[in-house]
């Protein structure tokens, strides 16, 4: 299943974003907002367990997160959205895979992997700013579910209807958000308007 989220606070950031004059400063800060606010819609089926607390007046119950969180960034790019989750859910754990993109073949080919322990009931949001082919997302989420996971959630900022299509066809277990949904992929397989190429925006890079 897709969810596009639909705020305008993101349509907005995602503007300045996509904007070629936009600095790597400002590409940052937006895509960190971005990543909190997405966060907080991507979280709202967690799960929680009831607690005793006492307020200053009185004694009552609360409520706190029982879902162990992991987070994984797909490097580079992925990495732009962590600190923005992280606000938002500070007992999450992060782990990290590295794949990079083949320049002829648009083929991800694996440098990183290192993750936490997975359990069946960990909950474990993938992110990355962009879905082109899906290819990326699609791998990691192989390695993922061959390391035991089982409660997967994908989150991108710009995707197109190939990377979703993909991710459906060799995941339909998972959910996909996405800020936007983007027309079409070019010849070198970048999203278009898209926002170029993420991993060089975010640092600065080529
Ligand atoms: C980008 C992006 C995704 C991937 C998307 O990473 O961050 O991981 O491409 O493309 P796909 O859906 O066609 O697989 P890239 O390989 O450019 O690496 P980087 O993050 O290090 O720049
Ligand atoms: N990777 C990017 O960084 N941008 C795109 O448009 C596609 C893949």
């Amino acid at each position: 299943m897709v969810h596009i989220i639909d705020h305008p606070l993101i349509k907005h950031k995602l503007t300045i974003m996509r904007k070629k004059e936009t600095c790597s400063k400002d590409f940052r800060e937006n895509l960190d907002e971005i990543a909190s606010l997405m966060a907080y819609e991507v979280t709202k089926n967690v799960s929680l367990r009831e607690i005793n607390i006492t307020t200053p007046i009185c004694d009552t119950i609360g409520y706190e997160v029982k879902d162990n969180i992991l987070i994984v960034p797909i490097l580079r790019a992925g990495l732009g959205l962590v600190d923005g989750f992280k606000k938002v859910i500070p007992t999450a754990s992060i782990g990290h895979i590295g794949l990079a993109r083949d320049e002829v073949t648009f083929k991800p080919f694996e440098y990183l992997c290192k993750l936490p322990t997975i359990h069946e009931d960990t909950n474990i949001i993938v992110v990355d700013p962009m879905l082109a082919t899906g290819g990326s997302a699609s791998y990691a989420l192989d390695m993922l579910k061959k390391r035991g996971a089982k409660k997967l959630t994908l989150v991108c900022l710009v995707g197109v209807q190939e990377g979703i299509d993909l991710i459906n066809k060799d995941h339909p277990d998972v959910d996909i958000y996405l800020a936007a949904k983007d027309e079409v992929l070019n010849e070198k397989c970048y999203i278009v308007p898209g926002l170029g190429d993420a991993g060089d925006r975010i640092f600065d890079t080529k």
